[in-house]
């Protein structure tokens, strides 16, 4: 995690650079800091804390033309002033910002570095340090950082500076993202392009174990073994528009909103002229192809990995499995003979299912991203990619990008069953357009989950989700999405699993939310909430139009069964947003998290 921005050219660089780390707060927020650098020297500012912090203790007098930038999510050593980056190597001649994590950061400061004292608990110091040792040794900066690079191992994007040379930022890069963005008398550098959308557009790429010379006017890239190599600039599609919150109070009520558009912009993505759904022919070759799908994700990533499990089950009869990134990279399932793996990421960057991803590639296999990020990291390494075109999502809790995969996914589902003459039995665009406009409809009704979470969640500790087949998948998904931003600690429970042991939690008052939207399991699951009731718990029952009973508190708009998690999870990312705003928390970053997870 972490963001790190750079900049070089005619301008004061400090509103450039914290500009730019507030569009990378969603990397990190415990810490920022900047360093800058002018005829008088460096001069660096760190805080803990939010940029906001960060602003106020940047020195307004300093000129400086030439900077580096870092919001923090921390690994090793915790959030605080002295761990927060840039950090100096001991002379204070280099400046360095990074996010990654060094893995044998303490090897190396044990072989090079035992007579230097340190004064961060961080791995990155470690970095600064050894540039500084070779500086001395070595003909050039840039052989001293070359040097470095080679005895790293881990994750690294980094930006140096160097107080004897104030015309140049050396940038290197491994499995961390790191872009250098072009201008006519500037060069930057940026996690990510939205960071610099503010001066640039045009964009270059970087590679593992890349390094760059940055200056004004060029920015040579080269291999770590000193060859140059040539890059073709991009684009970003971005508009900056869509990374503003324009009237809203927070991203996430902003994402939450959108989610109707989202639904209908998948829809035309993916739909011809003639109103057939259609995919990358290779893709559904591919499918068709393997005789078993491993689904990889985290988090709410995961969540919607559950569902789509179901509809290529239900639609296409391919078997599926679902697995944690994180589970599935140390203790692999015994595979089948033809696997096929899916990444679900809304970044494309998570670091758990990169790791997978590098391992089946290895193993010969072949990979599918699903991603709302085009050109990130697993949608470059995977063999195909489909775009969840969910714009950017800023608010660390995942609302639209969640929907957006569960859409893609159904026309994963749909399209594959076609290609293998399978009747899927549905018309995925046909009802995905139902679906858009009952999520308008509740867009509509907010006001109703406003007060559902003032009913049940004002003074509660704790809250349980309930729900069978699709319905339980969508309450793990509720339950973190509670848990995160409201820090109610929240659980979601197969309904039919609470005798088994869960039930000992109800107490008198405790919140039980539960869905009913699957007409199989209808009753089974009301007599699962009439079990928890008759133990005191504070029933809202969720049900589907067609499926209600006296007493539910909310009937969602009728949509096809099958697509129903795409529905019934936004009141539950309304309840969530209502209940943390009510408590008074930080809605779009929450404690302890960051939007995007690059640490394993
Ligand atoms: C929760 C949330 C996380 C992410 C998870 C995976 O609201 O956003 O659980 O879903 O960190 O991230 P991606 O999808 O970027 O791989």
């Amino acid at each position: 995690m972490c963001g790190i921005v750079g900049y070089i050219g005619t301008n004061d660089t400090k509103e450039i650079l914290l500009k730019g780390l507030e569009k990378l707060e969603y990397r990190g927020y415990d810490s920022a800091g900047i360093a800058v650098i002018n005829e008088n020297g460096v001069h660096v500012f760190k805080e803990k804390g939010r940029i906001a912090d960060l602003r106020d203790i940047v020195d307004e007098s300093v000129h400086a033309e030439v900077g580096i930038g870092h919001t923090r999510w921390a690994t090793h050593g915790k959030p605080s002033k002295v761990n927060a980056h840039p950090h100096q190597s001991t002379s204070e001649r280099f400046t360095l910002v990074h996010n990654g994590v060094i893995e044998n950061y303490e090897q190396l400061k044990e072989a090079y570095l035992a007579d230097v004292s340190f004064v961060s608990d961080t791995d990155t110091e470690v970095i600064v340090q050894l540039v500084e040792k070779f500086a001395a040794e070595e003909a050039s900066v840039q052989e001293a950082f070359r040097k470095t690079l080679k005895l790293l191992e881990g994750s690294y994007a980094l930006a140096l500076l160097d107080s004897e040379n104030a015309d140049v930022i050396y940038v290197a890069k491994n499995k961390s993202p790191l872009l250098v963005g072009l201008g006519d008398t500037f060069n930057v550098v940026a996690s990510d392009a939205m960071a610099m959308l503010q001066v640039t557009k045009q964009f270059l790429e970087l590679m593992d174990q890349e390094m760059v010379i940055v200056t004004r006017n060029e920015v040579v890239i080269s291999n770590l073994a000193g060859e140059v190599m040539e890059r073709t600039p991009f684009t970003a599609e971005l508009d900056a528009s869509d990374i503003e919150k324009g009237t809203y109070q927070h991203y996430m009520l902003k994402e939450i909103e959108e989610q109707p558009l989202v639904i209908r912009k998948v829809i035309q993505q993916y739909q011809e002229e003639n109103g057939q759904l259609v995919i990358d022919p290779s893709i559904v070759e591919a499918l068709n192809e393997a005789d078993r799908l491993y689904i990889v994700a985290a988090g709410t990533s995961y969540h919607a990995g559950l569902i789509g499990k179901q509809f290529i089950e239900t639609m296409a009869k391919i078997p599926t499995e679902v697995h944690l990134a994180s589970e599935f990279g140390y203790n692999m399932p015994l595979l089948s003979e033809k696997p096929l793996f899916i990444f679900i990421s809304q970044s494309g960057e998570t670091a758990d299912s990169r790791a997978v991803l590098v391992q089946v590639k290895k193993l010969g296999y072949k990979a599918l991203t699903l991603t709302n990020v085009p050109g990130s990291t697993l949608s470059r390494e995977a063999d195909y990619t489909l775009l969840l075109h969910a714009g950017p999502e800023i608010a660390v809790a995942s609302t639209k990008a969640y929907t957006a995969q569960l859409a893609v996914l159904a026309i994963l589902a749909e399209v594959t069953a076609k290609g293998r003459n399978v009747d899927a039995e549905i018309d995925i665009a046909h009802e995905l357009a139902i679906v858009a406009n009952a999520m308008e409809e509740l867009c509509d009704g907010k006001d109703e989950f406003e007060q559902i979470a003032r009913d049940y969640l004002t003074v509660s500790r704790n809250s349980f989700f309930i729900g069978r087949s699709l319905d339980y998948a969508v309450c793990l998904e509720a339950a973190l999405k509670l848990k995160e931003i409201s820090y109610i600690q929240a659980e979601g429970f197969a309904g039919g699993e609470l005798k088994h042991g869960p039930i000992a939690l109800i107490e008198d008052g405790t919140p039980v939310f539960a869905l009913a939207t699957q007409e199989n399991v209808n009753l089974n699951l009301r007599g699962n909430v009439k079990e928890v009731a008759a133990r005191g718990a504070n029933t809202c029952i969720i049900s589907m139009k067609g499926l209600e009973m006296n007493g539910d508190r909310f009937v969602l708009p009728e949509v096809h069964e099958i697509l129903t998690p795409l529905i019934s999870v936004l009141p539950m990312q309304y309840i969530s947003y209502y209940a943390a705003l009510h408590r008074g928390c930080d809605v779009d970053k929450p404690r302890n998290l960051a939007k995007s997870v690059t640490v394993e």
